[in-house]
């Protein structure tokens, strides 16, 4: 069985987030034989939005492919960036038509990489959660099914990222992707994974022996923080309504996520594992 090994990092917070993927990447490609590595960089500009600085030093990281989330405009000049079709980074695709940015990657692998891990194309998307989220976006469901049917290659894989406040709504996206896109005559969702909340779900498992599933893979950066803010920042916010620059928080970092084990020849997940690495201070 020819078996892809992806790794997908959760949301990069600031300079801390940066710093963890690029500590994360070689030990996850050399201990854990990562052949991808995707990452959500929503808040690697200090927390919020990714400028185009941020988006090179992720794919100087290691990144092949970088995802955004409800801040994704946070930093404007992203705008030209998401319109580049030689960049992978794609923007949520449950947002306006209109809105810019590409709704899709297509994942480029390694030419090194022997020929079957690479004889299918590789798709990875993200959508915005409805429930509690503060950027309205339309429906996550009808967003994966038109970008799906819409796909030109029938064969290929396609990795569902929901980033998402509410856990129902992240299960109901994995079990409407296994209802939906698992026939052998159409885009195979293999995995839908999690992000925004930033703290790693204990769920990661594989539906039906074909989709793996994880309600939230956490964040890379601080986790001696409120997720990944100052703690007494926060606190004065939070505690005594005062006003607060919310930080970045420094201490005790490090890089969540998940590693998906591909079969590729028969489009499924055969298994997913939780990732967590230490970055040393
Ligand atoms: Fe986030
Ligand atoms: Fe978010």
């Amino acid at each position: 069985m020819s078996e892809l090994r992806i790794a997908f990092l959760g949301d990069v917070v600031g300079s801390p987030g940066r710093r963890a993927v690029a500590h994360a990447w070689p030990k996850l490609r050399d201990l854990h034989g990562a052949h991808a590595l995707i990452v959500n960089g929503e808040n690697a500009r200090n927390g919020s939005g990714c400028s185009a600085d941020n988006y090179r030093e992720l794919r100087r990281a290691g990144a092949d492919a970088v995802t955004l989330g409800d801040h994704v405009f946070k930093d404007r000049a992203i705008a030209d960036v998401l319109e580049d079709r030689l960049h992978p980074i794609a923007r949520p695709a449950n947002l306006s038509l209109h809105a810019p940015g590409k709704r899709l990657i297509r994942l480029e692998l390694p030419d090194k990489l022997p020929p079957g891990l690479r004889s299918r194309p590789i798709y990875v998307l993200t959508v915005l959660g409805r429930l509690y989220m503060p950027l309205l976006a339309n429906s996550p469901f009808e967003a994966v099914d038109r970008e799906l049917s819409a796909l030109p290659e029938p064969d290929a894989m396609v990795i569902v990222e929901i980033h998402a406040e509410a856990t129902s709504e992240k299960q109901a996206l994995a079990w409407h992707c296994l209802e939906r896109w698992s026939s052998p005559t159409a885009p195979t969702v293999v995995a839908v994974l999690g992000t925004h909340t930033h703290v790693q779900t204990a769920d990661a498992r594989v539906l039906e022996h074909r989709l793996a599933a994880m309600t939230d893979l956490g964040m890379c950066g601080p986790h001696r923080s409120v997720i990944g803010r100052d703690v007494a920042a926060t606190l004065n916010a939070m505690v005594r309504q005062g006003p607060a620059s919310l930080d970045v928080a420094t201490d005790e970092n490090q890089a969540c996520g998940a590693l998906l084990r591909l079969d590729v020849e028969h489009r499924r997940s055969v298994a997913i594992e939780p990732i967590r690495i230490t970055v040393p201070d």
